[in-house]
């Protein structure tokens, strides 16, 4: 069952990662309390209980999940609490009115408090008639469904959550190489912020040198013949909280690692403007138009690389870039040989041969 809640809806939420062992848990109230602690000032205990009206023991504990969620919280003994890095809330109006600004049409952007998965919610809007171009976003995402069956983690206020709903006319085996654009709107999105480190691993992880910053996720439905709705799910880690860097197995960046200010609304805002763009140009033109900007932000370009399949078999050879429906294109020896799927990681100091 999907896991939906409204700002005014009391709720407490667990979710026990098991692959990890981190712990969700959130108050009904941990939202509204951070919201009063947003400009990093000191608030008793008391004004906070009086304007949400619920008791000082009420908001202690609403206060104490936010920090099992990763946001550090300062708590001064007779005079409150102070929220120590307060994060840059999400603000629909302010998305949206930025996108429509830019692109000259409105994108309906709904931000939940907490939601199991974003993508989750939006392949359920869909089925309910959504209209293209739809996006939701999540303060926390409880179980955020990553590729290949993973599992994709965030604290609260920490990440950008997105899903976006995208209706193409194409049947699903005509949309190859999108995952790809999707990448490349991000970076380039990204990149327009100031994070100009930012490149794609293919096909689409969003990464700063090899280090991963975000990822994509992207799951159809649709006829043979088409046409097919898209969901586009992208996580973009923005701060991560340090109990959850270090259970990830994996090396990770965030945004405010590398970039001085950082403003969600911001972010999500340019990277929807971007995507649009991509998006209307993808489903004229296809991937083949995209690819030589797609190479320019692809770190593993004429790199020798390992190529993981699925059987466990493992190709090694020097990528020659992207065919025109996303293949990987790879030279193992005098061969090119493409690749639809498989795990690629750097390859040092080898030449090129099958394993
Ligand atoms: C990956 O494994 O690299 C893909 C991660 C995708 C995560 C995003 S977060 C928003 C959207 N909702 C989800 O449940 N997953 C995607």
């Amino acid at each position: 069952m999907l896991t939906e809640i409204n700002r005014s809806v009391n709720f407490r939420l667990c979710g026990t990662n098991g692959d990890l062992g981190y712990h969700f848990v959130m108050n009904a109230h941990t939202l509204a309390a951070l919201r009063m602690l947003s400009s990093g000032a000191l608030c008793s205990g008391e004004t906070i209980a009086d304007q949400l009206g619920v008791t000082r023991a009420t908001v202690s504990n609403a206060l104490k999940d936010a920090e099992a969620l990763g946001l550090d919280i300062e708590k001064v003994r007779g005079s409150g609490y102070r929220l120590l890095h307060p994060p840059v809330w999400l603000d629909a109006k302010s998305i949206a009115n930025r996108v429509s600004t830019q692109l000259g049409r409105k994108l309906p952007v709904t931000i939940l408090d907490a939601v199991d998965s974003t993508n989750t919610y939006m392949l359920n809007r869909a089925g309910e008639g959504a209209q293209s171009g739809s996006v939701v976003i999540a303060e926390l995402q409880t179980g955020g469904k990553g590729r290949r069956g993973r599992r994709w983690f965030t604290g609260l206020g920490g990440a950008i959550t997105l899903s976006l709903l995208w209706r193409f006319e194409q049947s699903v085996a005509e949309l190859s190489g999108l995952s790809l654009a999707v990448g490349l709107a991000v970076a380039s999105a990204l990149r327009g912020t100031g994070a100009m480190d930012v490149g794609v691993k293919w096909p689409n992880d969003i990464v700063v040198g090899d280090r991963k910053l975000g990822g994509i996720l992207i799951e159809l439905q649709g006829d043979a013949l088409g046409p097919t709705a898209a969901v586009i799910g992208i996580g973009i880690n923005v701060k991560l909280a340090d109990a959850l860097r270090n259970q990830i197995d994996q090396p990770v960046v965030d945004l405010a690692t590398i970039q001085s200010s950082v403003d969600r609304n911001d972010i999500a805002a340019a990277m929807l403007i971007q995507l649009a763009r991509t998006l209307e140009h993808f489903s004229k033109e296809g991937f083949a138009v995209i690819e030589p900007d797609y190479r320019k932000f692809h770190v593993l370009h004429d790199v020798d690389v390992t190529v993981h399949l699925p059987d466990g078999e493992k190709v090694f050879g020097r990528v020659q870039g992207t065919a025109s429906d996303g293949a990987l294109l790879l030279k193992v020896g005098r061969e090119i040989v493409r690749f639809h799927g498989g795990e690629v990681s750097v390859r040092r100091g080898a030449g090129a041969a099958r394993a």
